[in-house]
Parts: C-alpha cells; structure tokens; sequence
C-alpha cells in the first residue's frame, strides 16, 4: 500500500465523519440484496449522465477514467465493496463536486449513482433507484463478497492480548468489516457489537500503545484502522480501541 493512497483514505475518511451513519454494511447483509440485481433502471441512468457530465465529468472525465479511474473498474470496487450504496452516495454527496461539495438536489446524486453504476458494468432492471433503497444494497464483486482490501478502513471484534515481547494482538477476532468512521463507537453501538460472537482469527495492532491498552487487557474490545493484509502478520494501523466488554468469555 503506498503511503500516500492511505492518507488520502484517511482524508476522504475525515470529510465524511460529520455525517450520521444511517444503515450500517450489516443491514445489508440481511437484506442480501447486491448491485447485482439491477438496481437502478436504463432512463435514470441516462439522466444521470447527463448530471454527471455538467457537474463531474470536467474533473472525474466523461468515461469516469478522471484521477485513475477512481469511479470505475478496480478502484471503485476496491473502495466500495462489502459496503452498501448508502455509503458510497454519502460521500459523493457530501465532498463532491470537490469545489461544490452538496450543491445538487438529491434526486440528481441518485441518478448520479446510477449512471456510475452503470459504467461499472452493473446490470440496469425496471424500476429507477430511490434514496430509501441505498442502505439495503450491498456493493460486491461478480463472484460474491470477498475478504477487505489492503488500506480499508475496517471494524473488527476480538479479544486484547499482550504477547511475551509486549505487542498487543486481538485474538478471537471476526472477519474484518467496513467502517467510514475511523473513530470511537458511541455506547449504543458499542452495546450492539456485545451480542455479535467471536470468531477464530488474529491481528496484530500497530500503535496499540496509544489507546491505553493495558486498561483494556483481556477485554473484548473494538479495534478499528487501516487493514494490511499479509498473511501470517495481517494487521491494523489503529486509530480507535474501546473495550466492550471487561473479560473475553468464551
Ligand atoms: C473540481 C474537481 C471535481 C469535481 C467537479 C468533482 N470531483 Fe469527485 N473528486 C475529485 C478529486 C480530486 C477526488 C479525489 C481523487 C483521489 O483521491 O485520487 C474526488 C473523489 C471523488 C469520489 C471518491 C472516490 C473514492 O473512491 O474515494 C467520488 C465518489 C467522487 N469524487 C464523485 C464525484 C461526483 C459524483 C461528482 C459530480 C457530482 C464529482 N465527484 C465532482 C475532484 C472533483
């Protein structure tokens, strides 16, 4: 990961922590409903290009190929994924048009979304994509979900060990889950994360000793960071710890 893709990550992060999250990843899952299923319709689309070619197109290239591609292909995907469209037109509406951030009717940021989907290869259906639907589609490849890239900013649950050198680890922990809020979980979410079980895997956590973490030894406790994938040393540059629960029972 180049050091400079994460800080720009961290930066789009950053803007977009004002906004309330309404409609977690999770509510998608339970739907089950993907940006495979036609989703959006051709004439939404189509109206959206042209929106999208007033107000994007100088900057992002009527192609969507502006800044490397970054609305298409590999680097949409690798940005979006395992998310729901909710959070993708979020931060297109609140950071963008970069020199306008917010300034088009809402309507128009949906059809927006849908004529990126559509230069995404994603298939149109009958039906126009509404601003209730957003939380309740997942964004996912063409072969189902996969595990988060390098670089993502991610949630995960597990146990806070302290190794024999003095590096912290979570152990126990659940796959990895997107998040676009960097920093710490109010109670309530914390509350809701008590219930989800833990899982098999371990990661260890760059910078722990910022957090305090001998307060929260042997804790179940919520990591948050930038994921590095490397297996045998898959790890996370923290940038939020907060224990759930005091003890990690199994
Ligand atoms: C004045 C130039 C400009 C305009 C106009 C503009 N953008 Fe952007 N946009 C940028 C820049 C610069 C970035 C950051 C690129 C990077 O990180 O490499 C960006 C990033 C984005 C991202 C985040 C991509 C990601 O995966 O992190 C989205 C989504 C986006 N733009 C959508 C839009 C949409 C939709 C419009 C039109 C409503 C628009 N932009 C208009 C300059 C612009």
């Amino acid at each position: 990961m180049r050091k400079h893709a994460l800080i720009d990550t961290l930066a789009l992060t950053l803007l977009c922590m004002a906004i309330p999250e309404r409609g977690s990843a999770q509510d998608a899952i339970d739907a089950g409903k993907t940006v495979w299923a036609g989703v959006y319709s051709a004439a939404q689309a189509e109206q959206g290009k042209s929106a999208y070619q007033a107000s994007c197109g100088p900057c992002h290239k009527e192609d969507l190929s502006g800044y490397e591609s970054i609305l298409k292909g590999d680097r949409f995907m690798e940005h979006w994924r395992e998310d729901t469209l909710l959070s993708f037109f979020t931060t297109m509406k609140s950071t963008m048009p970069r020199d306008a951030p917010g300034s088009l009717n809402e309507s128009v940021y949906v059809d927006i979304a849908a004529f990126i989907l559509q230069g995404n290869g994603f298939p149109s259906g009958p039906a126009p994509l509404r601003k209730d639907d957003l939380p309740g589609i997942r964004v996912q490849g063409k072969s189902g979900p996969s595990e988060l890239p390098t670089g993502a900013l991610a949630q995960l649950v597990g146990c806070l060990v302290k190794g024999p050198k003095g590096e912290w680890t979570l152990t126990l922990a659940n796959p990895p889950q997107r998040t676009r809020n960097p920093s710490d979980s109010n109670p309530q979410e914390l509350k809701l994360l008590d219930a989800s079980p833990l899982g098999t895997r371990t990661y260890g956590l760059m910078d722990a000793i910022q957090y305090r973490p001998d307060s929260k030894e042997g804790h179940k406790v919520e990591a948050k960071g930038f994921l590095i994938r490397d297996p045998g040393n898959d790890r996370i540059n923290l940038t939020s710890l907060q224990t759930i629960t005091a003890g990690c029972g199994r």
